[in-house]
């Protein structure tokens, strides 16, 4: 998608690198084994997080595979959401929060200083746990992001193409004017969803979006991401192993260590992570033995 961007002007010269260029060589583990040489979604390098003093994630790599889903897993405290938030800049809103390293996205690094979190944020968009639609009409719950973004097109059609690819049109076409509060809890993530793929971002976050739901409407969710996938790159946080081991192509395992800092474990192809992992420590995770 060819669009242009605060985050594509106005840079040095390393701007010209293509991300291909950044991601060969450089003597950094990749940890991942990939399968191919394209380019990633996006690039976590070196990435440490704090809360004031409290170190709260360190050295994180982390190569994200476009139009994959990555599940981020691991038990409660050891950086998830941080992490996962490091990717849109949605950690800058935490007063306290600290993020230090690179996360490449198209090759440039979405901290540096001429780069406008506003614009990461839509490109990069989010659902998280709890449903939270606007306190509008489910329409305007849709048409929010491209108004603010000055969109002057077919709203209606957008706004009717966001619903179906969240596979919830059927169910709200006939009353688009109400509220998007009187829908039920699966329906307002689906909104939620719906809401962050009208501003057309390339990739999805999303922190541990079916825990406020029963297995049906996980299930239905489940089924959109994998429709998602094929136009969308997704990371998800989940606790939930079984939906980890379901849905997505990675996972990345997270844990803390005797300080509370979470960090990256083992980071794989989710078959493999889950088959047949490579530390005694993920093994222990996933088949129950702590966390
Ligand atoms: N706003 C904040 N201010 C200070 N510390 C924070 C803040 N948010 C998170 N932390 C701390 O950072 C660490 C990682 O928290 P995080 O929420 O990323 O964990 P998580 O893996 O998502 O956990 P859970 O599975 O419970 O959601 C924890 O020790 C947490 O207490
Ligand atoms: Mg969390």
């Amino acid at each position: 998608m060819a669009i242009q961007t605060k985050m594509a002007t106005g840079t040095s010269s390393s701007s010209a690198s293509t991300l291909a260029d950044m991601t060969s060589g450089g003597g950094m583990a990749a940890p991942a084994a990939r399968t191919h040489d394209g380019p990633l979604a996006i690039e976590a390098r070196n990435m440490n997080i704090y809360y004031g003093n409290f170190h709260a994630v360190r050295d994180i790599n982390l190569q994200v595979e476009p139009r994959k889903i990555t599940a981020l897993i691991g038990p409660s405290g050891c950086g998830k959401s941080t992490v996962l938030r490091a990717f849109n800049r949605m950690n800058d809103l935490v007063a306290s929060a600290r993020v230090e390293g690179e996360v490449l996205f198209n090759g440039r690094n979405i901290y540096a200083p001429e780069v406008d979190a506003v614009e990461v944020r839509r490109r990069i968009g989010m659902v998280f746990q709890k449903p939270n639609p606007f306190p509008k009409s489910i329409y305007d719950n849709v048409a929010w992001g491209a108004k603010v973004n000055g969109f002057k097109g077919d709203m209606d059609g957008l706004v009717e193409q966001a619903l179906r690819n969240a596979a919830l049109w059927d169910e709200v076409k006939d009353k688009l004017k109400q509220s998007g509060y009187s829908l039920s809890g699966g329906q307002q993530q689906r909104l939620c969803i719906a809401r962050a793929i009208a501003i057309k971002p390339e990739i999805i976050l999303m922190d541990e979006p079916c825990s406020a739901l029963d297995p049906i409407a996980t299930l239905a969710i489940e089924d959109l991401m994998k429709e998602l996938v094929e136009k969308y790159t997704i990371m998800i946080v989940t606790h939930n192993m079984q939906q980890a081991a379901r849905v997505s192509d990675y996972t990345a395992f997270f844990m803390v260590d005797p300080k509370r800092t979470g960090h990256l474990v083992e980071y794989g192809p989710t078959r493999q992570l889950f088959t047949n992992p490579k530390e005694k420590r993920t093994e222990d995770y996933i088949t129950g033995r702590f966390g």
